[in-house]
């Protein structure tokens, strides 16, 4: 019998609500199997912070790191100061953890109410650089609070980091049936980190011929996201860019409730972590209103990483039977209005049958 041995991080607002619902649904699918999950629960979050000072201890971070994968709901909360957490916690761990290559995937399913008018066949994956970028912390700011106050954020982009997630985002394109890559940057204005970014894809392209390189500007790819969405296969750009434009993917097919990531360490030095693309929603937090499948569909991503691809492949077949069902409900007029736990049960049940 196989351990997965899980570091769980539930967070703040409904991350404890999604990651119930995640557990569950990974819980189901190894069910009758040789693989058991052992969780281990860390206590990370507003509440921590407000009761210790605390976001992240380096004995938390060693504790972590024996784990073989991550799973975390959500980190934020208006009563901590924007940025703490999120600095102090969240990007920490990726930044701890090297979790250069931050996936992605987004994939409409039809019927399903989205704002766009003719969304037509959306299936594509974002390979969001994860380590570097405008997410360093690197910068200052001088005369604070004075009229003359001067505020930087610098862009760090290093050939060995633009390298290692170009070349992931190239193995991907080069595993899908459209084999096409689009890069996102904004090097007409932005000619240092863009052009290391443009020059570094030209030179990994020459060792995968079968890949076909598409570049876009940032601007521009904001609007093709809404005018053409079908046009992407895989995108791969730096983290801001990434960020931002994986939030505008998440809108079109269907919303942030829905929409999945994973932070991979691909060299496998350290555990990986998955969590929906959401945030903690403190607006609606305990009212089990919380869309799980986002989570859900991270877990899909965990398995696929933990080589459990079977039961990657059945979390996501029973996904794609929940989506019909909110398809046919949305056809008949019915709102969507099933509790964060319902959804999580439904799936499970899914998933036990298949
Ligand atoms: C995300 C989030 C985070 C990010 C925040 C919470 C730091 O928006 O995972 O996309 O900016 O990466
Ligand atoms: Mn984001």
């Amino acid at each position: 019998t196989r351990t997965i041995d899980l570091a769980v991080i539930p967070g703040d607002g409904i991350g404890p609500e999604v990651v119930a619902e995640g557990l569950k649904v990974l819980e189901a699918v190894l069910e009758g199997n040789d693989v058991q999950v052992a969780t281990t629960q860390y206590d990370l979050g507003a509440a921590r912070w407000h009761r210790t000072g605390e976001t992240l201890t380096d004995e938390d971070l060693e504790s972590i790191k024996q784990h073989e994968a991550i799973l975390l709901g959500a980190v934020g909360d208006p009563s901590v100061p924007s940025g703490v957490l999120e600095r102090g916690l969240l990007l920490k761990l990726r930044f701890a953890l090297d979790h250069y290559v931050n996936l992605r995937p987004n994939k409409y399913y039809p019927g399903v109410p989205t704002p766009l008018a003719n969304p037509g066949d959306i299936d594509f994956l974002v390979v969001r650089e994860g380590t570097e970028g405008l997410y360093c912390g690197n910068g200052g700011v001088v005369r604070e609070g004075t009229p003359h106050e001067i505020a930087t954020e610098v862009s760090v982009n290093t050939a060995y980091g633009v390298e290692r997630v170009v070349r992931y985002a190239f193995e991907k394109a080069n595993a899908r049936p459209r084999k096409k890559l689009t890069y996102v940057h904004k090097h007409n204005v932005l000619v240092n980190a863009g052009h290391l970014w443009r020059r570094t894809v030209e030179a990994v392209s020459a060792e995968y011929p079968e890949v076909s390189v598409d570049y876009l500007h940032v601007d521009a790819a904001t609007i093709f996201l809404v005018t053409d969405p079908g046009r992407f296969d895989v995108m791969v750009t730096d983290n801001l860019f990434g960020d931002i434009l994986t939030d505008e993917a998440g809108a079109i097919t269907g919303g942030v409730g829905l929409a999945a990531s994973g932070n991979i360490n691909p060299d496998r030095v350290y555990p990986s972590m998955f969590e929906p693309i959401h945030g903690s929603a403190p607006d609606i937090a305990g009212k089990q209103l919380a869309d799980p499948i986002a989570t859900i569909a991270s877990v899909v991503l965990l398995l696929d990483h933990l080589g459990l691809g079977a039961e990657a492949r059945r979390v996501e077949a029973a996904i794609d039977q929940d989506m019909a069902a909110r398809a046919a409900a949305a056809a008949e007029g019915a709102p969507f209005a099933r509790s964060t736990g319902e959804v999580g049960d439904a799936v499970a049940a899914i998933v036990r049958q298949g």
